[in-house]
């Protein structure tokens, strides 16, 4: 089986078929900023269905939400981010580049692993760069001293000089959802435990980029937070790996592309009780096996955070709102009895979830779908190229062409098309000869082509072929719904 071995071949693969464009391209774009085109958007929307789906609504347990991405500013400091979300970064005395320090490789490994999406400012403070070559000029040891680099992006909210005021893009959407926790208790009927998932966009102005849609400073996150009652928290752990690590074996990912990667005890935020990622063996980068996915155990730190950011309000005003003067206040003695606290009417008891959080990017995984999917084969002498992607994922599910186009045959094909198109995304083509519309379909990773050609006048019948197979099976124009519906599962 073919495989995309240089990042080069997928972003022209992407550009080529309308899949992903860089932005602002006619301007010579803007870095590391990403525009998904007609078969791209359609891929993505369809990777976030199949997790909405996966994740919300085939599950009992498990609401939606959509925050905003401009929020409070007392978030970021409840959570953290305002304070720690930075990069330690160096920049190279030679050639004046900065690089995360996490992220310069060792002259005796220079194709070593980079695993961590940030790290922990504290955590690696005073390294030792001696050995550290510069990816830009190759120079060894030559760095400034690390610095922090905030991650977050800011801009200015209100018209009025007195009322305007910095506020920050969310860095993840998981905050949104801490944030809601007690709206979501008093609206519904949840009960613990129970998840809430939203899908967004998040903003992070990262120091490395890179790697086509594999990093960028915006980006599409999933996130789920699951509460849960503490002491059942490892268990839940559990179950949301491998209810995530089969998410993408179901939808096609080979098994063999994919791992979990345990993290070590000394790289788990102070906070957290575990937290594993799912990597994928993508064709690229210093070290193939890169993130997807994160999933953490939480423990009940972040709605603490946010009981202590409430109780720090009147700080932020007292201070201008600024943020770096303040202190968030310590915690209440009875903070398990707080107002993101959860009270368990069997036990009569309260106390504040523990919460286990899987956290998938969007956009990566779209970019392991199409990797995974691409293939080659030669057919009767002639490399046919094709996406080999899951019904659910595929960008337009039926191909639906006139053999020729006149007899009838465009006027039967349309009609087809127009009933199909209300069920699924179809694609009508009457144009060049039928193998080469079959060739471009297969290039699209379009499951099936349905073709109207002279039989079908005759007897009502129509071909439907199969991308994978190349196998043409004949049926009634009038059982090609079903059919389809069948094949597709949809
Ligand atoms: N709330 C937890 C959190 O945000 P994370 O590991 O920083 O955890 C989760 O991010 C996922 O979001 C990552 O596994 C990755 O798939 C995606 N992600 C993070 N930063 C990204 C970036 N700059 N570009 C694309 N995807 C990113």
């Amino acid at each position: 089986m073919a495989k995309l071995t240089k990042l080069d071949d997928i972003v022209s693969l992407c550009k080529r078929r309308g899949f992903i464009f860089q932005s602002s391209e006619i301007y010579g774009g803007l870095a590391s900023c990403y525009d998904y085109g007609p078969l791209g958007v359609e891929l993505k929307n369809n990777v976030k269905k199949a997790w909405w789906k996966n994740v919300v609504q085939m599950r009992d347990d498990v609401v939606g939400l959509d925050c905003s991405i401009l929020m409070h500013p007392m978030v970021w400091k409840a959570s953290g981010h305002a304070d720690k979300f930075a990069d330690l970064i160096a920049e190279c005395k030679k050639c004046n580049t900065r690089t995360r320090v996490d992220h310069l490789k060792d002259k005796t490994n220079e194709h070593g692993e980079e695993h961590t999406e940030h790290v922990a400012i504290e955590s690696v403070s005073g390294q030792n760069l001696i050995n550290k070559i510069c990816p830009a000029c190759g120079i060894v040891g030559q760095f400034t001293e690390p610095m922090p680099f905030k991650l977050m992006f800011e801009t200015k909210m209100g018209a009025n000089i007195d009322d305007s005021m910095t506020i920050q893009l969310r860095p993840e959407t998981a905050q949104g959802i801490f944030a809601n926790f007690r709206n979501v208790l008093d609206s519904t009927r949840v009960k613990i435990p129970f998840g809430i998932a939203q899908i967004g966009k998040s903003f992070r102005n990262e120091v490395t980029t890179k790697a086509f849609i594999f990093r960028t400073r915006e980006f599409e996150q999933a996130e789920l937070e699951f509460f849960c009652e503490p002491g059942t928290d490892m268990d839940w752990y559990n179950h949301w790996k491998e209810t995530r690590f089969k998410w993408y074996t179901d939808l096609g990912l080979k098994k063999e592309n994919l791992r979990f990667r345990e993290h070590d005890p000394d790289e788990l935020a102070h906070y957290a009780k575990g937290c594993v990622d799912v990597e994928y063996k993508f064709p690229f980068g210093s070290g193939d096996w890169q993130e997807l996915e994160g999933i953490a155990n939480r423990t009940d730190y972040d709605l603490r955070q946010h009981q202590r950011g409430m109780r720090t309000l009147n700080k932020w005003y007292e201070n201008d709102r600024d943020l770096s003067k303040i202190e968030l206040a310590s915690e209440a003695e009875d903070y398990n009895k707080g107002p993101l606290s959860y009270f368990d009417e069997q036990k009569k008891e309260r106390y504040i979830p523990y919460v286990i959080e899987p956290s998938a990017g969007m956009d990566r995984s779209t970019l392991a779908f199409l990797v995974d999917a691409y293939d080659e084969e030669e057919v009767r002498g002639e490399t046919r190229n094709l996406l080999r992607f899951h019904p659910a994922l595929a960008p337009i599910k039926v191909g639906i062409f006139p053999l020729v186009k006149k007899d009838g045959m465009p006027e039967v094909a349309r009609k087809i098309y127009d009933n199909l198109k209300k069920y699924f995304n179809c694609f009508y083509d009457e144009k060049s000869a039928v193998g080469r519309r079959y060739r471009r379909q297969d290039e699209a990773g379009t499951p099936f082509c349905v073709t109207v050609d002279g039989q079908t006048l005759e007897d009502n019948t129509v071909t439907v072929r199969d991308r994978d197979s190349m196998e043409q099976a004949r049926i009634t124009t009038d059982n090609v719904l079903n059919y389809l519906r069948g094949k597709l599962d949809m």
